[in-house]
């Protein structure tokens, strides 16, 4: 039910913060160590790569789920997008360990890829917000993302619950190697929660830079460099997808390689900026644009923050910043879609689960 909220996708964003907090909890167990399946925690020490596989936001919440299994547990691991894997398999490593992320666990083009690795006899874990679901079924393991129903088609909390479970999956599979680590991806997911509740309360703010940036134009860029330039990816799939405006995310040094010849006086650029080692880089990428006529619309992080920045995130940790830069940006998108009179919990031509190849 939507009880009060206008939308459901307004209810599942402001559902965020709770849906960390729940997380939290269903992964921990009295000691305070992460509960995970020990077939889960054996896989994950034996496979030699993982192979991500998945569609639309939830191959976004892959690719930034790569950087953890690589930066926190040394696990090299590919990302693919499913339909693109199922007649195109890749040379597979000797022990590799298929990871299916699925809000629905519906996803037709991730089954087929499902039923040839399976057919092929290697290990998979499903990532899903549905346990009972085709996935969850026919894979060896499962990890609930907790995050409660997911109504609206534009993916909020799901994305957010994916990425939270793939750091503590990460955390997990580093401890389970010995790996030294100082990270506590509990404690650190409390501050992400407490930080994405900040931004709840600020829903104002992301009204006004909808309508200051977005309630006209045509197209609308997103970029970033490192972690920023996937939740760009997500932010431009979410635009697009409930507000029809034309949206592309870029890494922020790709776009003068061609792209940047759209630009014209006016054109949106939303830029990410949170991560410390680019800062300047991206910085420079919007001096490029903005040069050429651009409104550039800057989110960074809080000490990483510059003069006329449109608005500024909390600090989270370095690795975790996605699960709160992508807030403004599906906040942005629903206040577009809205000023836009779009349906937002039903975009055109979109079903919430794609059940067909
Ligand atoms: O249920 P799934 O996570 O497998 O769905 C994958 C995509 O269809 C889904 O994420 C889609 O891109 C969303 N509508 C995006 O908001």
């Amino acid at each position: 039910e939507k009880g009060t909220y206008p939308h459901f996708m307004l209810k599942e964003i402001d559902e965020q913060p709770f849906v960390m907090r729940n997380i939290i909890q269903e992964y921990q167990d009295e000691n305070d160590d992460i509960k995970l399946d020990e077939d889960i925690r054996k896989a994950m020490s034996e496979c030699d790569r993982v192979y991500i596989i998945a569609a639309g936001t939830s191959y976004h919440a892959g690719l930034i789920g790569k950087e953890f299994l690589e930066k926190i547990a040394e696990v090299p691991t590919e990302v693919h997008v499913a339909s693109e894997f199922s007649y195109n398999f890749p040379l597979l490593s000797e022990k590799p360990l298929f990871v299916f992320i699925s809000q629905s666990g519906e996803t037709a083009d991730l089954r087929s890829v499902l039923v040839e690795t399976n057919k092929l006899g290697h290990p998979a874990l499903t990532l899903t917000n549905v346990p009972g679901s085709t996935l969850s079924r026919e894979a060896t393991y499962t990890m609930h993302l907790h995050a409660g129903p997911e109504i609206a088609v534009a993916s909020t909390k799901a994305y957010t619950a994916q990425m939270a479970v793939l750091a503590i999956l990460a955390v997990d599979t580093a401890r389970a190697k010995g790996l030294t680590l100082d990270f506590d991806p509990m404690k650190e997911l409390g501050i992400v929660s407490s930080a994405m509740e900040s931004l709840c309360d600020q829903k104002e703010v992301f009204e006004q830079i909808a309508r200051d940036y977005l309630s006209t134009t045509r197209n609308c860029f997103f970029i970033g460099r490192g972690l920023d330039y996937f939740v760009g990816l997500e932010g431009a799939l979410k635009l697009k997808e409930i507000s029809y405006i034309q949206a592309e995310g870029f890494a922020g040094g790709e776009l003068k390689h061609g792209t940047i010849a759209l630009i014209e006086d006016g054109t949106p650029v939303i830029a990410l900026a949170t991560q410390e080692h680019v800062n300047s880089s991206i910085r420079s990428n919007v001096q490029e644009v903005v040069t050429r006529g651009a409104n550039d619309c800057i989110i960074s992080l809080e000490g990483l923050d510059r003069e006329g920045d449109a608005f500024v995130i909390p600090n989270v940790h370095s690795l975790l910043t996605p699960l709160v830069s992508v807030l403004p940006l599906q906040l942005i998108s629903y206040y577009a879609a809205l000023h836009r009179d779009c349906d937002v919990d039903k975009p055109r031509n979109l079903a919430k689960s794609v059940t067909v190849e």
